[in-house]
């Protein structure tokens, strides 16, 4: 499974990057307002630092609009994806791109029915919003393997992102299930190494080795 890191943090990216756990980035409009910089400058330092694909978020809601900002977000780097939201006009604007060769994220998913469509338009990625569905207790998990089953079904190309990732227990779910990608918050990542019994075993691992006889220095 593919770990993308879900931040416009330029820091997070580093850190994960710095791990091996960065093979590519998400962003969205709420993530480059929480950094408070320019998108473009935060999209220029992304693409000079990520080798993998890069979701940059069309802010248009017409298909005309979304076509004109893609074109001007793919000028950034190959590694750009253009990351769509799962509206009729958003659709259409992904059936254009992916006839253009033009990598596309469809983002806001949020039932099986609607990820069917964006395979028929030709997404790269489907990004269904795992953690919003288990807020108003849904089961988000649940969305996810029902799209795997028909992704599978047709042997569709799209990928599936596993996006609002709140824990560590997503990221499990989401790697039981087969899915092509985690979209993972940084917070998050920092929390998958970290087991207490990992810990206690190390701490007395360090105190017994206290009693080991060293060679005389
Ligand atoms: O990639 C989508 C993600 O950023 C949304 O996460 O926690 O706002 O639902 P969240």
């Amino acid at each position: 499974m593919q770990f993308f890191i879900d931040s416009a943090d330029v820091g997070e990216i580093k850190k994960a990057l710095a791990l091996g756990l960065c093979d590519g980035v998400t962003t969205n409009p709420s993530l480059v307002a929480k950094t408070g910089r320019r998108f473009a400058d935060v999209l220029k330092e992304i693409v000079a630092l990520v080798p993998g694909p890069i979701s940059a978020e069309v802010t248009a809601t017409d298909a005309e609009g979304m076509l004109k900002e893609a074109r001007e977000l793919a000028k950034f780097g190959p590694q750009i994806v253009i990351k769509v939201p799962l509206l009729v006009e958003g659709l259409r604007a992904v059936k254009a791109l992916s006839q253009e060769g033009v990598k596309t994220n469809v983002t806001l998913c949020f039932s099986a029915v609607q990820a069917l469509l964006a395979a028929k338009a030709g997404a790269t990625y489907i990004s269904p919003f795992v953690g919003r569905l288990d807020d108003i207790s849904q089961d988000g998990m649940q969305l996810i393997g029902d799209i795997l089953q028909i992704y599978r079904n047709y042997r569709f190309d799209t990928k599936v992102l596993v996006a609002s990732v709140r824990h560590p227990v997503h990221v499990l779910q989401a790697a039981k299930l087969g899915a092509d990608v985690a979209t993972i918050p940084f917070s998050v990542v920092d929390q998958l190494a970290k087991h207490p019994l990992t810990d206690a075993g190390l701490k007395k691992f360090l105190a017994d080795w206290e009693k080991v006889p060293k060679e005389a220095k």
